[in-house]
């Protein structure tokens, strides 16, 4: 095999803005074979658009061509599942956008495909894939602010007014969305969630906004705010007993963000981030399915984890219309 072959379900924000420029900047190594669009002539536009080879009307054309080796399901929350399945049942690993499915029993159906197939299943959280989080996982398990007991973290974010992301019908809201970050960093260190809850912000029937408690065991929290309707911020803290560590952007971290150590001293480090948001994630996939690298990062315990905190943040929820503003 000489290269990684893809196929793209959608033609969306994620596949413009941060899968495609992922797959130019590693070059050869990479190919996207076809991108499959719900109709023909958005497919051909997507596809001259991106030097794609082959656009293909409909989802399910794309998953029976023998030339894929792993898609990419960058579709709406509530159609994720379906295609996943889908896509494993053809014999194709998967690189699946997050939140992986809409409930537990969702996310365990898509795991469980994926081992019957046995194949590979990614929840797209490139964070994971990038040299500042291992540097922070590195400085906590050398102790550095010795016992990590807490974590809070915002994500901001604007979203236009016609988008799936109003629909509760389609997963949209900010817990779907965005509090999926920091549950999924968190996840990194604290893993036995005991409760969870939410204040929400309503706009129609999604939350626009909602600010979260995760206790787990150990006393250990997470303490988050996200929403749909406000300049772009992202920030983590991690507290420990003997220090703390800022992060300006946890999420999707560019070359000049910095992330501080707070210890008896300040210590400014560098992200040091020279590659776009998604390409450490589609190398080690690419180096995964061609053997050359033991698959990292898989949706296995992580995303049922993450899945039954949603679920838990939903369950026990106060949730207040939003004011109406002049
Ligand atoms: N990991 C990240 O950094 C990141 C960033 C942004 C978004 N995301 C995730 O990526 C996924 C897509 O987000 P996006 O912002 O790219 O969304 P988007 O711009 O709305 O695109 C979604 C695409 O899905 C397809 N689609 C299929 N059924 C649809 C339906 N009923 N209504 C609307 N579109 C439908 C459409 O493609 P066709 O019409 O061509 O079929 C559409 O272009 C979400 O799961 C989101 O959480 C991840």
């Amino acid at each position: 095999m000489t290269g990684v072959r893809w196929g793209i379900l959608g033609t969306g924000w994620v596949v413009e803005n941060s899968f495609m420029p992922a797959i130019r900047e590693l070059g050869p190594t990479h190919v996207v074979r076809a991108v499959a669009s719900r109709t023909a002539a958005q497919a051909r536009a997507f596809a001259r658009q991106e030097g794609i080879q082959d656009a293909v009307e409909g989802y399910e054309s794309l998953l029976e061509r023998p030339d894929i080796d792993v898609v990419y399901v960058a579709l709406p929350n509530h159609v994720h599942e379906k295609w996943t399945i889908r896509a494993l049942e053809s014999g194709k690993h998967v690189l699946c956008e997050k939140p992986l499915g809409m409930d537990p029993a969702s996310v365990e159906r898509m795991i469980d495909a994926a081992g019957i197939s046995n194949r590979y299943l990614w929840e797209a959280y490139a964070f994971l894939f990038r040299s500042q989080t291992a540097h922070l996982c590195t400085l906590v398990q050398n102790g550095a602010i010795g016992d990590l007991t807490k974590i809070d973290s915002t994500f901001f974010t604007t979203i236009a007014t016609v988008n799936y992301r109003w629909e509760a019908s389609m997963g949209g809201g900010a817990l779907y969305d965005l509090a999926v970050y920091p549950i999924r960093l968190a996840d990194l260190w604290f893993q036995h969630a005991e409760r969870a809850s939410t204040v929400s912000t309503m706009r129609g029937t999604v939350d626009v906004e909602s600010s979260g408690q995760v206790a787990y065991q150990r006393g250990r929290v997470l303490e988050f705010t996200v929403g749909l309707d406000h300049p772009y911020r992202t920030s983590a803290t991690l507290w420990g007993t003997r220090g703390r560590i800022e992060v300006a952007s946890p999420y999707h971290p560019q070359p000049t963000d910095l992330f501080t150590l707070f210890d008896n001293s300040v210590h400014p480090l560098q992200a040091a981030q020279h590659t776009g948001t998604f390409q450490a994630m589609l190398a080690h996939i690419g180096d995964a399915i061609q053997e050359r690298q033991a698959p990292q990062y898989l949706a296995d315990g992580s995303s049922r984890r993450v899945s039954s905190i949603l679920a838990m943040l939903r369950g026990h929820r106060v949730a207040r219309p939003e004011s109406k503003h002049p």
